[in-house]
């Protein structure tokens, strides 16, 4: 059993612009004083790709521990919490270390999307057991296998819910079921906690048009539909190539 978490996000997520950081270096020191053109060309390949390393691997830091965007999310601090689309674990834990009165559900569909971020694995759920248990909250949690879409848990069974990057992997009509599914299994009252990739200045910066993803759909499309499904939205922000909504059960 592995005795540190690793989120198995692939290496070339926080590593990838190195490999054109080095050779970029190499065609700057090999130009220099000789092909002028040649020399800015890979001067600004070098610089580029130095500060897109740093953006992704100190800010955005895939592999790294997330911070709960808002303290209003359980501001009680204890009860039970469901993560819709846990992946490996990332997001439980941070619930988890945030709220150390609180228990979780990580719930998680396990299937292709599952493999596609991670990789295929016969035993997709070993990964964020051994997270949970790396991170010390294993006690507090329990993993479930379930689509987001239709939900195998009791109506008002759960204090909060959060999903992280994971809602927006569904197209418009999921997000939409799974926007019920958690208004259903949420007490009244309930936080609904969504994290959505967005596509802001230091994921362009690092990227350029390469990263598409759910967070295309925007801002509006996510508060009108958080509304539609019998929610008050309550506060909204921006992290790092996130925008957070929190929102309450009527
Ligand atoms: C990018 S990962 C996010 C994992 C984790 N929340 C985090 O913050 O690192 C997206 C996760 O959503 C899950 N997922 C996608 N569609 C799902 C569905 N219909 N029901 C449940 N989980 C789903 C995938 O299996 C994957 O683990």
């Amino acid at each position: 059993m592995q005795s540190s978490i690793d989120y198995g996000y692939p290496w070339w997520l926080s590593y990838g612009h190195l490999v054109v950081f080095f050779p970029a270096l190499g065609a700057a020191a090999l130009t220099y004083g000789k092909r002028r053109w040649l020399f800015i060309l890979a001067l600004t390949f070098t610089i580029w790709s130095a500060a897109a390393f740093c953006v992704m691997r100190f800010v955005i830091n895939v592999n790294g521990e997330p911070e709960l965007p808002t303290q209003a999310f359980l501001r009680s601090g204890t009860g039970r919490v469901l993560d819709l689309g846990a992946g490996t674990g990332r997001s439980a834990i941070m619930v988890l270390k945030a709220r150390p009165q609180a228990t979780l559900v990580a719930s998680d569909q396990f299937g292709d999307s599952f493999d596609h971020h991670f990789g295929h694995t016969d035993t997709p759920q070993l990964p964020i057991a051994n997270n949970l248990k790396a991170a010390g909250v294993d006690t507090r949690a329990t993993i479930a296998t379930a689509d987001m879409r239709k939900l195998p848990f009791e109506p008002a069974s759960f204090d909060a819910v959060v999903s992280a990057y994971a809602i927006d992997h569904l197209n418009r009509q999921g997000s939409i079921q799974a926007l019920a599914e958690a208004h259903r299994v949420l007490k009244p009252n309930g936080d609904l906690l969504l994290m959505l990739v967005e596509n802001d200045g230091w994921a362009r910066f690092a990227f350029g048009p390469a990263l598409s993803h759910g967070g295309t759909r925007g801002a509006t499309w996510w508060r009108d539909r958080i509304r539609d499904s019998g929610f008050n939205l309550v506060e909204e922000g921006y992290k790092p190539l996130t925008l957070y909504l929190l929102a309450h059960k009527k």
